[in-house]
């Protein structure tokens, strides 16, 4: 394949915004240039010189477009596409009104693949390029889901999500079936091309202590898959843990009683976190995703991203669609902004940028792969045109630095903010 150069304005990270200051943690080229090759970034520096020793490499030049790397959507329900945006419930609520009629009609393989298809193409144009998506309890709606990744070649994750309780008939599981089909849809598409498996139980309310140990048993046996779970989301669902689990020390204890808790383990939500919880979970480097635009529309909370931060956590952001109310992660960085304003703490724009691709990737344990513009990484770039509308390019005007510049497309930003995206160093 020949050697492209991608040339505009370009970020990457050194280190994370959390851990260092701004100018040290960011890698900022005003006149800069990407090299892609097979797939892969081969150099990321300036553009004139990039230009003279890649005389036979095509160029495509973006003008003063922000080149970065694509994002990474650590917690999403792709089958919550066609319901996205339903009004008026709470969490239990709105699982039981909305939620589950949707997911039951995944049984069929090709509603399954209608709604794949429509949901990489949406996430698509809003500049996402892996995401971690729960499936349906269908093995038919994991299939359709890798089948579509693996034709685009995407890195995702993705398992079946596993329910023997507290759900309709028709979208129940057992704790053995569960166990079986997991199994064997790992083992058929873990590892394949830049597909991941995660074994995928729902949240302890939906689940057995006999599934949940058959979860914990599967993942001891493959310890390489992440497991996604939810975790302290609500806190009418937190007393509803306590009542179906009385022995747990806590809702965390009700998945580490059966063996799923660990590094490879990422916890949605964990917004109302005891500090024992917060504690284990800090030990073993379990991953924690923030999925603000969710957390504000079903109502449950405040996610405490500096104090969490701070003690050292690893966390990832998140649409969580369709409890989120977006596929845009432009729009899951202002809301993630909002929500620390509600906490007192303005996150930096490199820190909201970095969240969602290098803190996401590292929450999935991918971040020496994706979710950076730098040599070695795959090609997945999303390129920001940061002048999309009006509203946004009179203040882009006005703007004194690259923070500056970026940050009206990240409050006001959308799809149209989404300049270009190449996915494995294809154009798409
Ligand atoms: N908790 C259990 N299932 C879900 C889900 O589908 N969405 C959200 N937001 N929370 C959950
Ligand atoms: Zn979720």
């Amino acid at each position: 394949m020949p050697a492209t150069l991608l040339l505009g304005q370009t970020l990457g990270f050194k280190a994370s915004p959390f851990d260092r200051p701004v100018d040290e943690a960011v890698e900022f080229n005003p006149s800069g240039a990407v090299l892609i090759q097979d797939g892969m970034i081969r150099a990321v520096g300036d553009r004139a010189q990039l230009q003279a020793s890649n005389p036979d490499a095509a160029n495509t030049d973006y003008g003063d477009g922000l080149i970065m790397a694509g994002f990474v959507d650590a917690h999403a329900h792709y089958p919550q596409t066609a319901m996205i945006a339903s009004w008026g419930k709470r969490l239990i609520d709105w699982l039981n009104s909305y939620t589950f009629p949707e997911e039951q009609r995944f049984d069929d393989p090709a509603y399954a693949a209608k709604i794949a298809t429509r949901y990489f193409d949406l996430t698509a144009q809003n500049g996402t390029t892996t995401i971690a998506s729960y499936c349906t309890i269908h093995p038919e709606s994991v299939t359709a889901f890798f089948t579509e990744a693996q034709k685009r070649g995407q890195r995702v994750v993705a398992g079946k999500t596993c329910m023997d309780r507290n759900a309709p008939e028709g979208l129940r599981d057992t704790a053995q079936s569960a166990y079986d089909d997991s199994k064997a849809l790992l083992s058929k598409w873990h590892g394949l091309d830049r597909l991941s498996y995660a074994i995928t139980p729902r949240f302890s309310p939906t689940s057995t202590p006999e599934q949940l140990d058959a979860m914990g048993a599967l993942w001891a046996e493959h310890p390489d898959c992440l497991m996604q779970t939810h975790l302290s989301e609500q806190t009418d669902e937190i007393a509803w843990v306590k009542k179906l689990f009385p022995d747990a020390r806590d809702y965390l204890d009700t998945y580490e009683r059966f063996g799923l808790l660990g590094r490879g383990g990422i916890y949605g939500h964990a917004i109302h976190l005891e500090p024992r919880e917060k504690d284990r979970l800090r030990d073993v480097d379990a991953a924690l995703i923030h999925c603000p635009t969710s957390n504000t529309f079903i109502g449950s909370g405040l996610f405490d991203m500096s104090g969490l931060m701070s003690d050292g956590h690893r966390i990832g952001l998140a649409t969580d669609t369709g409890g989120g109310s977006s596929f845009s992660m432009l729009r899951t960085m202002a809301a993630a902004y909002e929500i620390g304003q509600l906490r007192g703490t303005a996150l930096h724009p490199a820190q909201l940028l970095w969240l969602a691709t290098q803190g996401s990737a590292r929450a999935l344990g991918m971040d020496e792969k994706i979710g950076n513009l730098a040599t070695g990484h795959e090609a997945d770039i999303v390129v920001l045109n940061l002048n999309s509308t009006e509203a946004i390019s009179q203040r882009n005007a006005r703007a004194a630095d690259i923070w500056e510049s970026v940050f009206p497309t990240i409050m006001m930003g959308d799809d149209r903010a989404v300049q270009d995206v190449w996915i494995g160093g294809r154009q798409i």
